[in-house]
């Protein structure tokens, strides 16, 4: 069973801890945490401080908090998410000009490292890197905000990713974000992915989090 990620980017920021639990209560397995810079992308959420508050939540369910960092020069800040509680650390690619003294730092810090990449982005790019990382996080979207429609393409380069990882025999994650909904998300896993994030399939629409998980759990067990 693939892990499923609710991004709390989508819940509502008053009553986050309260969200989180409803989240982990209906058996989501990580929580993924958007952290964006108003420069790499063009919206600012959260720093350190709310990885904090919540990595304590996470703790209690044996939830991996996965901290996605969309922001110009992530190596200033990889030390406070580490120390803030962060399980894995995230990357772009597209702001690394020293992606693998990144990948080290952050692996030096005690987290699982991962590398994301835009829907723009080749996979070429993460050839040197590859053997190295602990995650690789294909963005399905283009990053900066929740409710986005998913970028088709983006399955093909999961299936492609997902072959380079078992030649080189790597355990490393595959994790899509991006408009990702109970209705894609068993192509998604068949593609090649075993962590799907979600922020408005779990957070938004009518329904509670706990029938929006439970939606996403019967689509992949179908
Ligand atoms: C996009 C973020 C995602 C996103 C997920 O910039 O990294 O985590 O908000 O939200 P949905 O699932 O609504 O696309
Ligand atoms: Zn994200």
């Amino acid at each position: 069973m693939p892990a499923l990620a609710p991004s709390m980017i989508a819940a509502d920021y008053g009553r986050l801890e309260a969200q989180a639990r409803e989240a982990l209560d209906a058996g989501a397995d990580w929580l993924h945490m958007d952290v964006m810079d108003g420069h790499f992308v063009p919206n600012l959420t959260i720093g350190p401080g709310i990885i904090e508050a919540l990595h304590p939540v996470a703790e209690e369910y044996d939830a991996p908090v996965d901290v996605h960092l969309m922001i110009e020069n992530p190596e200033r800040y990889i030390d406070a998410f580490a120390d803030a509680g962060a399980d894995v650390i995230t990357v772009h690619a597209e702001t690394c000009s020293h992606l693998h003294r990144v990948v080290q730092q952050i692996q030096e810090a005690g987290c699982r490292a991962g590398v994301a990449l835009n829907p723009a982005t080749p996979l070429g790019q993460l050839e040197a890197i590859l053997p190295m990382v602990d995650l690789v996080l294909v963005m399905s979207v283009n990053p900066g905000f929740s409710g986005q429609a998913f970028i088709p393409q983006s399955t093909t380069k999961i299936q492609r990713l997902r072959r380079q990882l078992n030649a080189l025999g790597s355990k490393a994650r595959l994790e899509v974000d991006g408009g990702v909904k109970p209705g894609n998300a068993l192509q998604l896993v068949q593609a090649g992915a075993d962590v799907l994030v979600a922020g408005s399939a779990v957070f938004g629409g009518d329904g509670s989090v706990e029938e929006n998980i439970e939606a996403f759990r019967s689509a992949l067990t179908l």
